[in-house]
């Protein structure tokens, strides 16, 4: 595609010779609006060596600029040189480059033999994924296929929580009480009642403790009956979880948990012990971390068991070794903060300077506005559910919105868990957001179903006119008229790019609303399928960028779209 923003460097470095093209290039901005032209170019850095007031510059550089083929029109308003873009040459170059393409459009070969590693979702065994589940799932879904279309080699890992004293409690309580059946038809909920059945136990029992301890020790040294059982619980688990993975489109490559990493923390250990990092502090082995401001991290409990910060040492650790990973992607709540934080900083101290390579994306919490969602029994909100409920709506919406719809289910699928996807990455992930099923499920404003309906309307209108003639396109008629929504899709490529640099997929998802909300303006204002021929085309050309575009960025960020909705 035509590089405008590098037109506007080359033709102002031809004329300034007091910046170089690169200082130039970082000058020239995005006007706030359209009517301020596309690129536009502050002179204030030039006031001390011209001794002239900025205005008069302006004036000066823009009469030495003269005609340029890519920019319809140069002016200076102030002190700045506004540059407006060629509408034809924009709309070929984008029609071009996104036909060409097609789903490949943004995409590019600069993460070409770099691994990245998006571990993401990340839930604990034997327990049921909830509502909070959702936010790692769909931030980390999304920026594994952002880095992917970037030509990252991208790696996607559920590091389960699959390890702790709490196998060693539900191992003892299914030698109690377990039923195997049982528990193979409804693996969460009953290995849950185990759990808190046994807690229960505990409480009464002090020897029930014991027996859950032994248990976990025998697990940990790798007792055959201890891994059995455990083996089956976290298969079963896996089975559990990828129904909602599935519901999502997720695929992961390795669901290497902590255990995993059981038999490769006492290396690290010896070798922070070797090195001299920590110290022994009432009979657990910590590093102080005062230096930075830290708390200091357990290495060994004064119980003499690991930590959950071991393993993620040990963890980045093999992973370095496995994947000589570029980036390591850690998706996980704010409240993990501290402890990204901490074992980064002993991972440093070790002497692994690519600790600086893993990073935490952090992200705020998740709560609910509407009260029913909350179970009565207290228990938590399961992700499943609340994927089926918005199915389900949307199942109702539609009945009323369009019964004669073919695969109303499929539909309503898509639509449903897509509304749910989109309104999470609809805003930056830092902040907290409260889910609300009405703002989520609308088919108007900024929501996924609004997206999906936009893009079904595309898809319908070309379908209505048997498609379109390339060849009866003719750009000078709809360039005017159809500048906004192209202006929107050029940007698209670029918006991807910052939603890797930043790990924040929001980019994308406004980027969809933007054109989106563009071409529903120029579709209100302009018959698409009229008399005449040429017209028509190259109306329906506009739609068929549109309906691309949609589908790059949905498939970016997650979401399916149907093609009739
Ligand atoms: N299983 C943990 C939890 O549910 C999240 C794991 C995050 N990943 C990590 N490498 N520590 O809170």
């Amino acid at each position: 595609m035509i590089n405008f923003k590098e037109k506007v460097s080359d033709a102002l470095s031809a004329v300034i010779e007091e910046l170089s093209k690169e200082e130039i290039d970082n000058l020239v901005e995005t006007p706030p609006s359209f009517d301020m032209g596309d690129y536009a170019f502050p002179v204030f850095r030039l006031a001390k060596t011209y001794k002239k007031a900025p205005n008069l510059i302006a004036e000066d550089i823009k009469e030495k600029l003269g005609d340029n083929e890519y920019f319809e029109k140069i002016e200076n308003a102030g002190p700045y040189v506004n540059f407006f873009v060629n509408k034809e040459k924009l709309l070929e170059t984008v029609y071009k480059d996104i036909e060409d393409k097609g789903e490949m459009y943004g995409s590019s070969d600069m993460g070409k033999g770099k691994n990245v590693i998006v571990e993401f979702s990340s839930p604990n065994i034997a327990k049921p994924m909830h509502i909070g589940h959702i936010r790692s799932t769909v931030i980390g879904n999304a920026l594994y296929h952002i880095f992917k279309h970037l030509g990252y080699n991208t790696i996607a890992i559920n590091h389960l929580g699959d390890y702790g004293t709490q196998f060693g409690m539900l191992i003892a309580a299914y030698k109690l009480w377990g039923d195997r059946e049982a528990i193979e038809k409804n693996p969460i909920d009953e290995l849950l009642d185990l759990y808190v059945r046994y807690n229960k136990l505990q409480e009464l029992d002090p020897a029930a403790r014991d027996t859950a301890r032994d248990w976990f020790k025998k697990l940990e040294q790798g007792d055959e009956e201890a891994t059995e059982i455990w083996t089956w619980m976290k298969q079963l688990s896996i089975v559990e979880f990828e129904k909602v993975y599935d519901m999502l489109g997720i695929k992961y490559d390795s669901y290497k948990g902590e255990a995993f990493y059981s038999d490769k923390m006492p290396a690290v250990i010896e070798e922070i012990k070797e090195k001299n990092i920590g110290k022994m502090d009432d009979g657990a082995y910590i590093v102080d971390l005062k230096p930075y401001n830290l708390t200091p991290l357990i290495i060994v409990k004064s119980n003499g068991t690991t930590t959950y910060a071991t393993r993620d040492i040990a963890a980045a650790r093999y992973r370095k070794k496995t994947y000589d990973f570029y980036k390591n992607i850690y998706v996980v709540a704010s409240e993990q903060n501290l402890h990204f934080q901490q074992w980064k900083q002993v991972l440093k101290l070790m002497g692994d300077e690519w600790a600086d390579d893993c990073i935490h994306v952090n992200f705020g919490l998740i709560s609910l506005k509407d009260g029913a969602l909350s179970t009565r029994q207290g228990r938590v909100l399961k992700l499943e559910d609340v994927l089926n409920k918005a199915i389900e709506k949307t199942r109702d919406i539609i009945e009323k919105r369009n019964p004669n719809l073919e695969n109303k289910d499929e539909v309503a699928k898509m639509v449903g868990t897509g509304a749910i996807v989109f309104q999470e990455l609809f805003n930056q992930r830092i902040k907290d957001y409260v889910f609300d099923w009405d703002k989520t499920l609308s088919f108007e404003g900024e929501t996924g179903p609004y997206a999906q309906y936009t893009y079904a309307r595309c898809k319908s209108l070309i379908d209505k006119n048997g498609g379109f003639d390339p060849s009866k396109v003719d750009f000078d008629l709809v360039k005017d008229e159809a500048y906004e929504i192209l202006k929107y899709v050029y940007d698209l490529p670029r918006t991807i790019v910052m939603a890797m640099e930043k790990y924040e997929a929001f980019y994308i998802t406004r980027n969809i609303i933007d054109i989106a909300k563009a071409f529903n303006k120029y579709y209100a204002a302009n018959q698409i399928i009229t008399d005449d021929e040429k017209l028509t085309n190259s109306r329906l050309a506009i739609v068929d960028i549109t309906q691309k575009a949609i589908k790059v960025g949905m498939n970016l960020i997650g979401v399916q779209t149907p093609d009739r909705m």
